[in-house]
């Protein structure tokens, strides 16, 4: 398998207005979407974009507030008031491949593959397996970039 690039760094956030001003206001940032729910991941979701300098596609952050009572942002959140940086997403150009890659690697993948917040099937790596981190892969089709 062969990883490609960064796609987003999701950052837990407690209040989806404050994180989007701060991003805006603050860094300078463009908020590419409005805050969106996906209630079977107990989250609302909103990405902003860092692009190139020379007008490539950057990388993005992705916003993540708990949504319900049983998020599974909401411990999180209770560790990390103010929140904090909660996944790294690669990008691949086969799901099935990084798949059985990580498989065959005896990483231990969290549920099965599902669509993601971008529309293409994503997984989730266990953060002891991975450094630490807990790792989503992406699918990304040729032409988004
Ligand atoms: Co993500």
């Amino acid at each position: 398998m062969k990883l490609g690039r960064l796609n987003h760094v999701g950052v837990a956030v407690p209040s989806m207005q404050d994180a989007m001003a701060y991003y805006r206001d603050v860094l300078g940032a463009e908020v590419i979407t409005q805050p969106f729910d996906m209630p079977e991941q107990g989250v609302k979701v909103a990405f902003v974009n860092t692009p190139g300098q020379d007008g490539t596609a950057g990388t993005q952050i992705e916003l993540i507030e708990p949504l319900g009572a049983d998020s599974p942002i909401a411990s999180f959140i209770a560790k990390n008031p103010a929140g904090g940086q909660h996944h790294l997403c690669y990008e691949v150009a086969d799901i099935e491949a990084a798949r059985a890659w990580f498989e065959g690697q005896g990483k231990r993948i969290l549920g099965p593959t599902r669509i993601g917040a971008h529309g293409t099937p994503i997984f989730f790596l266990h953060p002891k397996d991975m450094l630490g981190q807990l790792t989503e892969i992406m699918e990304t089709p040729r032409e988004q970039h």
